[in-house]
């Protein structure tokens, strides 16, 4: 290395989280736990454990309780909403096990210190919905990020991840992974016996509805890169899902999320004509019946069917739809509800309301479907495929410790872990608790003996790597139209080397345009999808003259490298799944139904980091709650 000369930090541990948000407060936490003071867990975050992740904001509810304690619901009656939400395509065995745990988390976020509303008249909490209890949220995430701060033997801060290393003696075995800090450049190296992937989603992937003004303004975290994904899968472990992206219907510009409007404060909404959307007319649930049977059935609607509802009337000029907050904002308790869902998790759409003169008491808001996210937490399953608990799982999904991936001492929790949605935040960091035991009795049985055989040149190799876009905007600086400081990244002319902004334009138009994004009505076919994957492999290729002038830069260079490795799997996905099974996400113009007879299958990718190449598997679909 010439201009650029980091120092390496190198850091051995046994259990390594990567990530410190929800459910990487939730892996640390249980991990120390069942650790009994006879091993060490690091946890490793971009930002902050207490601002850390989605919850950064705050949040207004917590989505997945089941109220066991008031027999309100069983685990086996979340199983079966999952079921309908996924169309039939989920892992019964995750989302079970999850579901039998994430009452004590909840319990364990109220005695911390989370203001949980309760119902006077039952003494139970205050539900959203039949699954949602509401909270004072604003600051969710630094009593649950205390938590893992006092619970880490050692917390790194300000620490991108950007690739697992994989042992050298052991094949197809995760030895740790490599980073660097954000603020003062160390390469760090860390070396684990197990390491647990829970660095949340991927939005920005496609291009986002604010591109100029707001520019970065999403539903899901701007920060959530896909890192996680893209670790894993250029380690050699197994995807699942990718193909059902998450769209969701939003407050217009803001992003503000609907659930409290409809299910707390029950307002409807409607298309530009005043025609009622949710709930769904008759007409309309005939019609998706008829296409998408007994899945159309279910109560509630399906998420997916919801926001197709809103595509179709974009699609035939009846937008904008509109939420009627006018028609339940009559009382203060309404109107003090109404702005406090925001003010707790999603002050923007209370700035959109003050910048735009939108008295939410006297007019409608337009509502409006997002680009697409990759998630494994909300309603969508897309994430990695994960080996399932040993008292339900049947052995076609259990390989290994429970949560682990496909590669050994490799394991995931929250958004990283597919074919399980509707976890949220607490059921994110229960995952987190059950892969943090799992990883603690796995370190402490197989992997006692287990040492991590990584090279001083592989080291060497990976800090050249990652510090490499700083080392050619070095080189060719020079010759660029604009300063070091280059406040603006859009008029940055270079013969050599394009920046992180170049980059992630280039990525984003790809997979809008082709890859089913919002301005071909989330619509795809296979020749598009094909041009796609032509178009990503030259992207992939230039990657080696992406320039990064500071270290800011190079973080913004590593999210987007991450995110490209999950655009093409994502591609690859849905290519292969040759149906349209999420109509609300992904429609497969070429495909246009469901065929349950062919396709009740998960589709599932794995990368092979020696050759290059992917392998598509179709794992069945195994139910176990009648
Ligand atoms: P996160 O909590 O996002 O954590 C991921 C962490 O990994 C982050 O801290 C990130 O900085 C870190 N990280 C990422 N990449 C790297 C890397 N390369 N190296 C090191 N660290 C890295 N849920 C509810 O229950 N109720 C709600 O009301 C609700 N509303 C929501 C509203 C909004 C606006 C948003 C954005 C989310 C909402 N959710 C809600 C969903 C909830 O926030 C997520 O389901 C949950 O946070 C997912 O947990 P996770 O651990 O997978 O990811
Ligand atoms: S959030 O994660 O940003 O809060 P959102 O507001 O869409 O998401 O949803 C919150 C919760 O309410 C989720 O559990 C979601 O599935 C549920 N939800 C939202 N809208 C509806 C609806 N119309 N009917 C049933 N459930 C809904």
């Amino acid at each position: 290395m010439s201009a650029i000369n980091p120092r390496t930090k190198i850091v051995d541990t046994d259990i390594l989280v990567v990530g410190g948000g929800m459910s990487g407060s939730g892996a640390t936490w249980e991990a120390k736990f069942w650790c009994r003071g006879k091993c060490k867990v690091t946890v490793v975050e971009k930002s902050t454990l207490e601002r850390g992740g989605a919850v950064a904001m705050g949040l207004s509810a917590i989505n997945m309780y089941m109220g066991m304690r008031c027999r309100e619901n069983t685990p086996e009656d979340f199983v079966r909403y999952v079921r309908n939400e996924f169309f039939g395509i989920l892992r019964e065995d995750l989302v079970y096990d999850i579901a039998r745990h994430v009452d004590s988390t909840v319990h364990l976020f109220e005695r911390w210190g989370l203001p949980i509303w309760v119902d006077e008249k039952t003494g139970c909490y205050q539900r959203e919905g039949r699954w949602q209890v509401m909270i004072h949220g604003e600051s969710y995430k630094p009593i649950v990020g205390e938590a893992a701060r006092k619970a880490a033997d050692e917390v790194y801060e300000r620490v991108m991840l950007t690739h697992l290393l994989l042992d050298e003696r052991v094949p197809n075995r995760v030895a740790g992974a490599v980073g660097f800090g954000v603020r003062d450049g160390t390469f760090y190296v860390f070396r684990a016996k197990a390491v647990i992937l829970t660095t949340g989603g991927a939005t920005l992937i496609y291009r986002p509805r604010a591109t100029g003004e707001g520019l970065g303004r999403v539903w899901y975290a701007p920060w959530a890169s896909g890192s996680g994904y893209a670790m894993a899968i250029m380690a050699g472990a197994e995807t699942t899902s990718l193909e059902s992206r998450l769209v969701v219907v939003r407050f217009k510009d803001g992003y503000g999320p609907v659930g409290a409007w409809y299910l707390l404060i029950k307002t409807r909404s409607t298309d530009l004509y005043g025609e009622q959307r949710e709930p769904l007319p008759q007409d309309m649930m005939e019609r998706y019946k008829s296409l998408y049977g007994k899945y159309a059935e279910a109560k509630p609607t399906p998420t997916t069917l919801r926001v197709l509802a809103v595509i179709e009337d974009l699609m035939k000029g009846r937008a904008p739809h509109l939420m009627q907050t006018q028609e339940r904002l009559t009382t203060q308790e309404a109107i003090n509800e109404g702005f406090e869902d925001f003010l707790d998790m999603t002050i923007s759409q209370v700035n959109v309301w003050a910048g735009q003169n939108i008295h939410p008491q006297q007019r409608p808001s337009e509502l409006m479907p997002t680009e697409p996210y990759i998630m494994g937490s909300h309603a969508s399953p897309a994430g990695m495929w994960a080996s399932g608990p040993a008292d339900i799982a049947p052995p076609e999904y259990r390989w290994g410790p429970n949560r682990m991936l496909t590669v050994e001492g490799l394991f995931c929790a929250g958004d990283i872990c597919g074919a399980s949605g509707h976890k949220f935040s607490s059921g994110s960091f229960t995952e987190g608790r059950i892969a943090g035991k799992s990883a603690a009795r796995y370190v402490l049985t197989q992997a006692r003996d287990y040492r991590p055989t990584i090279s001083s040149d592989t080291i060497e190799r990976y800090k050249e790597v990652v510090f490499r876009p700083m080392e050619w905007y070095e080189a060719n600086k020079g010759v660029t139209t604009h300063s070091a400081a280059r406040v603006d990244p859009w008029f940055d002319i270079n013969p050599n080397y394009i920046n992180w902004f170049q980059f992630m334009t280039r990525l984003q138009k790809i997979m809008d345009e082709y890859v089913a994004g919002w301005s071909t009505y989330y619509q795809t076919n296979e020749p598009l999808l094909n041009r796609a994957l032509e178009l990503l492999q030259f992207l992939r290729e230039d990657f080696r003259f992406v320039g990064a002038a500071n270290l800011h830069e190079l973080l913004r260079v590593w999210e987007f490298y991450h995110r490209m490795v999950v655009a093409e799997a994502v591609t690859r996905s849905i290519l292969a799944r040759k149906e349209t099974r999420f109509p609300g996400y992904t429609i497969r113009a070429d495909y246009p139904a469901l065929d349950d007879e062919k396709w009740h299958v998960f589709v599932n990718l794995r990368y092979d980091p020696r050759t290059g190449n992917w392998d598509v598997y179709y794992r069945p679909v195994i139910h176990i709650i009648d």
